[in-house]
Protein backbone atom coordinates (compact mmCIF):
# COMPACT_ATOMS: atom_id res chain seq x y z
CA UNK A 1 0.00 0.00 0.00
CA UNK A 2 1.27 3.33 -0.89
CA UNK A 3 1.83 4.86 2.54
CA UNK A 4 2.77 8.37 1.04
CA UNK A 5 0.37 11.42 2.38
CA UNK A 6 -0.26 9.67 5.44
CA UNK A 7 1.79 11.40 8.30
CA UNK A 8 3.54 9.04 11.30
CA UNK A 9 2.51 10.20 14.60
CA UNK A 10 6.51 10.39 15.08
CA UNK A 11 5.93 13.36 12.46
CA UNK A 12 3.30 15.85 14.15
CA UNK A 13 3.96 18.53 16.41
CA UNK A 14 1.98 17.54 19.53
CA UNK A 15 4.08 19.30 22.18
CA UNK A 16 1.11 21.63 24.51
CA UNK A 17 -1.48 20.13 22.04
CA UNK A 18 -5.00 18.04 23.18
CA UNK A 19 -4.06 14.73 20.68
CA UNK A 20 -7.44 12.04 20.21
CA UNK A 21 -6.49 8.89 20.07
CA UNK A 22 -8.69 6.53 18.16
CA UNK A 23 -7.68 2.59 19.69
CA UNK A 24 -8.98 -0.60 19.43
CA UNK A 25 -9.45 -1.76 23.08
CA UNK A 26 -12.53 -4.14 22.25
CA UNK A 27 -10.90 -7.19 24.39
CA UNK A 28 -12.27 -10.22 25.77
CA UNK A 29 -14.43 -9.84 28.84
CA UNK A 30 -15.73 -11.71 30.94
CA UNK A 31 -17.47 -11.24 33.65
CA UNK A 32 -15.97 -8.04 33.97
CA UNK A 33 -12.79 -9.32 33.58
CA UNK A 34 -10.13 -8.61 30.83
CA UNK A 35 -9.39 -12.17 29.53
CA UNK A 36 -7.00 -10.69 27.06
CA UNK A 37 -5.09 -7.10 27.05
CA UNK A 38 -2.63 -7.57 24.03
CA UNK A 39 -4.86 -5.07 22.53
CA UNK A 40 -4.00 -2.60 25.10
CA UNK A 41 -0.14 -3.14 25.14
CA UNK A 42 -0.60 -2.51 21.56
CA UNK A 43 -1.25 1.24 22.14
CA UNK A 44 1.61 1.76 25.01
CA UNK A 45 4.30 3.10 22.46
CA UNK A 46 2.21 5.33 21.13
CA UNK A 47 0.62 6.94 23.98
CA UNK A 48 3.96 7.06 25.82
CA UNK A 49 5.46 8.84 22.56
CA UNK A 50 2.84 11.18 22.45
CA UNK A 51 3.17 11.95 26.69
CA UNK A 52 7.50 12.07 25.99
CA UNK A 53 6.42 14.85 23.39
CA UNK A 54 4.28 17.44 25.50
CA UNK A 55 0.78 16.37 24.47
CA UNK A 56 -1.15 18.33 27.22
CA UNK A 57 -3.91 16.33 27.38
CA UNK A 58 -4.24 12.48 25.20
CA UNK A 59 -8.45 11.35 24.78
CA UNK A 60 -8.55 7.67 24.39
CA UNK A 61 -11.44 6.88 22.32
CA UNK A 62 -12.38 3.31 21.72
CA UNK A 63 -15.35 1.13 21.28
CA UNK A 64 -16.44 -2.05 23.78
CA UNK A 65 -18.04 -4.82 22.44
CA UNK A 66 -21.47 -4.13 20.22
CA UNK A 67 -23.83 -3.19 22.97
CA UNK A 68 -27.39 -3.26 22.51
CA UNK A 69 -28.47 -0.30 24.55
CA UNK A 70 -26.91 2.66 24.76
CA UNK A 71 -25.47 2.44 28.19
CA UNK A 72 -24.95 -1.10 28.15
CA UNK A 73 -23.43 -1.60 31.92
CA UNK A 74 -21.31 -4.84 30.98
CA UNK A 75 -19.59 -2.81 27.97
CA UNK A 76 -18.98 0.32 29.81
CA UNK A 77 -15.11 1.27 29.56
CA UNK A 78 -14.13 1.05 33.01
CA UNK A 79 -12.17 -2.17 32.90
CA UNK A 80 -9.82 -1.37 30.35
CA UNK A 81 -9.45 2.26 31.65
CA UNK A 82 -8.32 0.74 35.06
CA UNK A 83 -6.13 -1.58 32.76
CA UNK A 84 -4.38 1.19 30.95
CA UNK A 85 -3.57 2.82 34.03
CA UNK A 86 -1.90 -0.23 35.84
CA UNK A 87 0.39 0.12 32.25
CA UNK A 88 0.89 3.21 32.06
CA UNK A 89 -0.17 5.37 34.82
CA UNK A 90 -0.25 9.33 33.31
CA UNK A 91 -2.51 12.06 34.63
CA UNK A 92 -2.80 13.88 31.28
CA UNK A 93 -4.79 10.42 29.90
CA UNK A 94 -8.58 10.12 29.83
CA UNK A 95 -10.35 7.41 28.37
CA UNK A 96 -13.59 8.39 26.69
CA UNK A 97 -16.62 6.03 27.59
CA UNK A 98 -17.61 3.50 24.79
CA UNK A 99 -18.34 5.15 21.40
CA UNK A 100 -20.77 3.04 20.52
CA UNK A 101 -23.13 4.02 23.14
CA UNK A 102 -24.09 6.80 21.15
CA UNK A 103 -25.62 5.31 17.67
CA UNK A 104 -24.14 7.65 15.49
CA UNK A 105 -20.95 6.14 15.99
CA UNK A 106 -21.28 3.44 13.42
CA UNK A 107 -23.50 5.54 11.41
CA UNK A 108 -20.60 7.82 10.58
CA UNK A 109 -22.65 10.78 11.68
CA UNK A 110 -21.01 14.27 10.47
CA UNK A 111 -22.39 15.60 13.83
CA UNK A 112 -20.75 13.14 15.86
CA UNK A 113 -17.55 13.30 14.20
CA UNK A 114 -17.50 17.14 15.02
CA UNK A 115 -18.44 16.81 18.67
CA UNK A 116 -15.98 14.71 19.01
CA UNK A 117 -13.52 16.40 17.22
CA UNK A 118 -13.93 19.45 19.53
CA UNK A 119 -12.69 17.60 22.03
CA UNK A 120 -9.46 17.76 20.65
CA UNK A 121 -6.85 19.46 18.24
CA UNK A 122 -5.15 16.78 16.61
CA UNK A 123 -5.95 13.01 15.73
CA UNK A 124 -3.88 9.41 15.94
CA UNK A 125 -5.57 6.74 14.84
CA UNK A 126 -4.16 3.83 16.66
CA UNK A 127 -6.67 1.24 16.06
CA UNK A 128 -5.18 -0.93 13.24
CA UNK A 129 -8.07 -3.33 13.93
CA UNK A 130 -11.17 -1.46 13.61
CA UNK A 131 -10.07 0.38 10.57
CA UNK A 132 -12.01 -1.45 8.36
CA UNK A 133 -14.97 0.40 9.89
CA UNK A 134 -16.45 2.92 8.25
CA UNK A 135 -17.53 5.17 11.48
CA UNK A 136 -17.55 8.36 12.82
CA UNK A 137 -14.17 7.70 14.45
CA UNK A 138 -12.20 6.22 12.20
CA UNK A 139 -13.66 8.27 9.06
CA UNK A 140 -15.30 11.12 9.97
CA UNK A 141 -13.25 12.52 12.42
CA UNK A 142 -9.99 12.28 10.60
CA UNK A 143 -11.06 14.54 8.14
CA UNK A 144 -11.93 17.38 10.57
CA UNK A 145 -7.87 17.42 12.23
CA UNK A 146 -4.43 17.17 11.51
CA UNK A 147 -4.33 13.35 11.69
CA UNK A 148 -1.86 10.70 11.80
CA UNK A 149 -1.17 7.11 11.73
CA UNK A 150 -0.05 5.71 15.36
CA UNK A 151 2.88 3.07 15.75
CA UNK A 152 0.97 -0.02 16.09
CA UNK A 153 -1.06 1.07 12.90
CA UNK A 154 2.42 1.49 11.05
CA UNK A 155 3.71 -1.61 12.54
CA UNK A 156 0.45 -3.65 11.03
CA UNK A 157 0.62 -1.96 7.96
CA UNK A 158 4.62 -2.71 8.02
CA UNK A 159 3.95 -6.55 8.52
CA UNK A 160 1.15 -6.90 6.58
CA UNK A 161 1.94 -5.63 3.39
CA UNK A 162 4.74 -8.00 2.41
CA UNK A 163 2.44 -10.66 2.68
CA UNK A 164 0.96 -9.42 -0.10
CA UNK A 165 4.33 -9.92 -2.00
CA UNK A 166 5.57 -13.21 -0.96
CA UNK A 167 8.77 -14.21 -1.79
CA UNK A 168 8.76 -17.73 -4.04
CA UNK A 169 7.47 -20.91 -2.25
CA UNK A 170 5.81 -19.44 0.54
CA UNK A 171 3.19 -20.90 2.34
CA UNK A 172 -0.51 -19.60 3.30
CA UNK A 173 -2.14 -21.61 6.33
CA UNK A 174 -5.36 -20.93 6.39
CA UNK A 175 -8.34 -22.82 8.63
CA UNK A 176 -11.38 -21.49 11.07
CA UNK A 177 -14.97 -21.34 9.53
CA UNK A 178 -17.55 -19.88 7.75
CA UNK A 179 -15.63 -20.73 4.05
CA UNK A 180 -18.34 -18.19 2.51
CA UNK A 181 -16.57 -15.52 4.25
CA UNK A 182 -12.91 -16.29 3.68
CA UNK A 183 -13.57 -16.96 -0.35
CA UNK A 184 -11.82 -13.82 -1.67
CA UNK A 185 -8.96 -13.95 0.45
CA UNK A 186 -8.62 -18.29 -0.54
CA UNK A 187 -8.70 -16.61 -4.01
CA UNK A 188 -5.88 -13.73 -3.66
CA UNK A 189 -3.67 -16.29 -1.92
CA UNK A 190 -4.24 -18.93 -4.21
CA UNK A 191 -2.43 -16.87 -6.61
CA UNK A 192 0.22 -15.29 -4.54
CA UNK A 193 1.28 -18.44 -3.05
CA UNK A 194 2.78 -21.64 -3.66
CA UNK A 195 0.61 -23.26 -1.46
CA UNK A 196 -2.30 -22.60 0.66
CA UNK A 197 -2.68 -25.43 3.15
CA UNK A 198 -6.62 -25.70 4.55
CA UNK A 199 -7.32 -26.81 7.72
CA UNK A 200 -10.14 -26.37 10.10
CA UNK A 201 -13.90 -26.21 8.90
CA UNK A 202 -13.36 -24.05 5.60
CA UNK A 203 -11.31 -27.82 4.56
CA UNK A 204 -14.58 -29.63 5.41
CA UNK A 205 -15.98 -27.34 2.06
CA UNK A 206 -13.67 -28.36 -0.42
CA UNK A 207 -13.06 -31.99 0.99
CA UNK A 208 -16.82 -31.92 -0.17
CA UNK A 209 -16.18 -30.09 -3.19
CA UNK A 210 -13.75 -32.44 -4.37
CA UNK A 211 -16.41 -35.41 -4.00
CA UNK A 212 -14.73 -36.87 -1.22
CA UNK A 213 -16.69 -38.35 1.96
CA UNK A 214 -17.13 -35.24 5.14
CA UNK A 215 -19.52 -37.50 6.96
CA UNK A 216 -21.39 -35.04 9.38
CA UNK A 217 -18.54 -32.16 9.30
CA UNK A 218 -19.67 -29.17 9.55
CA UNK A 219 -19.50 -27.44 6.29
CA UNK A 220 -21.30 -24.24 4.96
CA UNK A 221 -24.47 -23.82 2.94
CA UNK A 222 -23.13 -22.02 -0.15
CA UNK A 223 -20.88 -24.14 -2.26
CA UNK A 224 -17.27 -23.87 -3.16
CA UNK A 225 -16.37 -21.98 -6.42
CA UNK A 226 -15.61 -24.38 -8.49
CA UNK A 227 -11.90 -22.89 -9.45
CA UNK A 228 -11.21 -22.87 -6.37
CA UNK A 229 -12.02 -26.43 -5.58
CA UNK A 230 -9.97 -27.32 -8.51
CA UNK A 231 -6.74 -25.73 -7.52
CA UNK A 232 -4.27 -28.23 -7.21
CA UNK A 233 -2.17 -25.93 -5.03
CA UNK A 234 -5.23 -25.61 -2.56
CA UNK A 235 -4.05 -28.66 0.05
CA UNK A 236 -6.53 -30.15 2.43
CA UNK A 237 -5.77 -32.70 5.07
CA UNK A 238 -5.40 -36.19 4.25
CA UNK A 239 -5.74 -37.37 8.40
CA UNK A 240 -7.88 -35.84 10.40
CA UNK A 241 -9.74 -36.10 14.26
CA UNK A 242 -13.45 -37.22 14.15
CA UNK A 243 -15.83 -37.02 16.72
CA UNK A 244 -18.78 -39.18 16.40
CA UNK A 245 -22.21 -36.72 16.45
CA UNK A 246 -23.56 -36.28 20.15
CA UNK A 247 -20.81 -38.12 22.17
CA UNK A 248 -17.00 -37.32 22.84
CA UNK A 249 -15.90 -40.26 21.56
CA UNK A 250 -13.34 -39.58 19.46
CA UNK A 251 -10.59 -40.74 16.99
CA UNK A 252 -8.20 -40.52 14.17
CA UNK A 253 -7.99 -42.10 11.14
CA UNK A 254 -7.81 -40.92 6.86
CA UNK A 255 -10.63 -38.51 6.09
CA UNK A 256 -11.33 -40.98 3.46
CA UNK A 257 -12.55 -43.20 5.76
CA UNK A 258 -14.41 -41.21 7.98
CA UNK A 259 -18.11 -42.39 8.99
CA UNK A 260 -21.16 -41.09 8.22
CA UNK A 261 -21.70 -40.19 11.78
CA UNK A 262 -18.24 -38.30 12.32
CA UNK A 263 -17.43 -35.14 11.75
CA UNK A 264 -13.74 -33.19 11.33
CA UNK A 265 -13.19 -31.46 14.38
CA UNK A 266 -9.07 -31.17 13.93
CA UNK A 267 -6.30 -31.90 10.99
CA UNK A 268 -5.08 -35.21 11.99
CA UNK A 269 -0.86 -36.13 13.08
CA UNK A 270 0.18 -36.78 9.74
CA UNK A 271 -0.93 -33.98 8.13
CA UNK A 272 0.37 -31.31 10.65
CA UNK A 273 3.70 -33.50 10.95
CA UNK A 274 3.74 -32.86 6.67
CA UNK A 275 2.45 -28.97 7.14
CA UNK A 276 5.59 -28.65 9.78
CA UNK A 277 7.81 -29.57 6.92
CA UNK A 278 6.34 -27.21 4.55
CA UNK A 279 5.89 -24.49 6.81
CA UNK A 280 9.84 -24.90 8.23
CA UNK A 281 11.20 -24.91 4.57
CA UNK A 282 9.18 -21.67 3.51
CA UNK A 283 10.91 -18.96 3.09
CA UNK A 284 7.30 -16.82 4.29
CA UNK A 285 4.34 -17.98 6.12
CA UNK A 286 1.04 -16.25 7.18
CA UNK A 287 -1.27 -18.11 8.96
CA UNK A 288 -5.22 -17.38 9.56
CA UNK A 289 -7.39 -19.22 11.03
CA UNK A 290 -7.21 -22.63 13.23
CA UNK A 291 -6.99 -26.01 12.64
CA UNK A 292 -9.89 -27.45 14.90
CA UNK A 293 -12.47 -26.77 17.02
CA UNK A 294 -9.66 -25.09 19.77
CA UNK A 295 -11.89 -23.85 22.33
CA UNK A 296 -13.11 -27.21 23.16
CA UNK A 297 -9.73 -28.62 23.09
CA UNK A 298 -9.51 -29.82 19.85
CA UNK A 299 -6.24 -27.96 19.27
CA UNK A 300 -3.39 -30.56 18.75
CA UNK A 301 -3.18 -29.60 15.16
CA UNK A 302 -2.89 -25.47 15.68
CA UNK A 303 -0.47 -26.74 18.86
CA UNK A 304 1.77 -28.51 16.53
CA UNK A 305 2.01 -25.69 13.83
CA UNK A 306 2.42 -22.60 16.22
CA UNK A 307 5.35 -24.92 18.33
CA UNK A 308 6.67 -25.23 15.02
CA UNK A 309 7.06 -21.38 14.09
CA UNK A 310 8.06 -21.15 17.29
CA UNK A 311 10.90 -22.89 17.05
CA UNK A 312 11.79 -22.03 13.30
CA UNK A 313 13.17 -18.73 11.76
CA UNK A 314 10.74 -18.18 9.52
CA UNK A 315 9.68 -15.33 9.07
CA UNK A 316 5.51 -15.48 9.40
CA UNK A 317 2.46 -13.23 9.84
CA UNK A 318 -0.32 -14.63 11.75
CA UNK A 319 -3.79 -13.18 12.82
CA UNK A 320 -7.31 -13.77 13.36
CA UNK A 321 -9.17 -12.82 16.24
CA UNK A 322 -9.76 -16.84 17.40
CA UNK A 323 -5.80 -17.43 15.96
CA UNK A 324 -4.41 -15.18 18.01
CA UNK A 325 -6.21 -16.21 20.85
CA UNK A 326 -5.40 -19.80 19.71
CA UNK A 327 -1.58 -19.23 19.59
CA UNK A 328 -1.51 -16.77 22.85
CA UNK A 329 0.47 -19.42 24.84
CA UNK A 330 3.66 -19.14 22.32
CA UNK A 331 6.36 -17.26 22.47
CA UNK A 332 7.52 -15.90 19.27
CA UNK A 333 10.43 -14.14 18.30
CA UNK A 334 9.21 -10.31 17.51
CA UNK A 335 11.78 -10.21 14.83
CA UNK A 336 10.68 -13.20 13.03
CA UNK A 337 6.74 -13.40 13.98
CA UNK A 338 4.15 -10.54 13.85
CA UNK A 339 1.16 -11.71 15.36
CA UNK A 340 -1.44 -8.87 13.96
CA UNK A 341 -4.23 -7.58 16.76
CA UNK A 342 -7.07 -7.63 13.75
CA UNK A 343 -9.22 -10.16 12.93
CA UNK A 344 -11.63 -8.48 10.43
CA UNK A 345 -9.32 -5.64 9.55
CA UNK A 346 -6.47 -8.38 9.12
CA UNK A 347 -8.59 -10.34 6.27
CA UNK A 348 -9.90 -7.55 4.88
CA UNK A 349 -6.61 -5.71 4.25
CA UNK A 350 -4.97 -8.92 2.83
CA UNK A 351 -8.12 -8.78 0.54
CA UNK A 352 -7.70 -5.28 -0.84
CA UNK A 353 -4.52 -3.55 0.47
CA UNK A 354 -6.17 -0.94 2.58
CA UNK A 355 -8.92 0.07 5.01
CA UNK A 356 -11.25 2.63 5.55
CA UNK A 357 -9.77 4.15 8.52
CA UNK A 358 -6.22 4.46 6.88
CA UNK A 359 -7.49 5.95 3.87
CA UNK A 360 -8.46 8.63 5.88
CA UNK A 361 -5.70 9.22 6.86
CA UNK A 362 -4.37 10.68 3.56
CA UNK A 363 -4.41 14.28 2.90
P1 LIG B 1 -10.10 -16.14 13.03
O1 LIG B 1 -10.96 -15.41 14.05
O2 LIG B 1 -8.73 -16.40 13.55
O3 LIG B 1 -10.14 -15.49 11.67
P2 LIG B 1 -12.26 -17.94 12.41
O4 LIG B 1 -13.22 -17.06 13.14
O5 LIG B 1 -12.35 -18.01 10.94
O6 LIG B 1 -10.75 -17.60 12.83
O7 LIG B 1 -12.42 -19.44 12.89
C1 LIG B 1 -12.41 -19.84 14.24
C2 LIG B 1 -13.48 -20.86 14.50
O8 LIG B 1 -13.35 -21.98 13.62
C3 LIG B 1 -13.38 -21.39 15.89
O9 LIG B 1 -14.59 -21.10 16.57
C4 LIG B 1 -13.20 -22.90 15.69
O10 LIG B 1 -13.91 -23.69 16.63
C5 LIG B 1 -13.79 -23.11 14.32
N1 LIG B 1 -13.33 -24.36 13.72
C6 LIG B 1 -12.07 -24.70 13.42
N2 LIG B 1 -12.03 -25.94 12.91
C7 LIG B 1 -13.30 -26.42 12.92
C8 LIG B 1 -13.92 -27.66 12.53
N3 LIG B 1 -13.20 -28.67 12.03
N4 LIG B 1 -15.27 -27.78 12.67
C9 LIG B 1 -15.98 -26.76 13.18
N5 LIG B 1 -15.46 -25.57 13.56
C10 LIG B 1 -14.13 -25.40 13.43
C1 LIG C 1 -12.63 -6.33 16.19
O1 LIG C 1 -12.62 -6.83 17.31
O2 LIG C 1 -12.41 -6.98 15.15
C2 LIG C 1 -12.83 -4.84 16.09
O3 LIG C 1 -12.74 -4.25 17.34
C3 LIG C 1 -14.14 -4.53 15.41
O4 LIG C 1 -15.22 -4.90 16.22
P1 LIG C 1 -16.63 -5.18 15.54
O5 LIG C 1 -16.47 -6.45 14.75
O6 LIG C 1 -17.64 -5.27 16.65
O7 LIG C 1 -16.94 -4.03 14.61
MG1 LIG D 1 -13.05 -15.49 14.50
Amino acid sequence: MNMQNITSVRDIDVSGKRVLVRVDFNVPLKDGKIENDVRIKAALPTLKLLIERGASSIVVLTHLGRPKTPDDQATRVAPVAQRLRELLNAPQIAVHENLRFDPREETNDPVFAQELASLGDVYVNDAFSNSHRNHASMVGLPALLPSAAGLGLLAEVAHLEPALTPPPGSVALIGGAKFETKVPLIKKLLALYSEVLLGGALANDVIKARGLPFGASLVSQTPVPADIAADEHLVVPTDAIFAENSSNAERSGLVVDIRANEGIIDIGPATAKLWVEKISQAPFVLWNGPMGIYEQGYRDGTDVLAAALAASAVPAVVGGGDTAAAVEKYTFDPSKVFVSTGGGAMLEFLVTGTLPGIEALRH
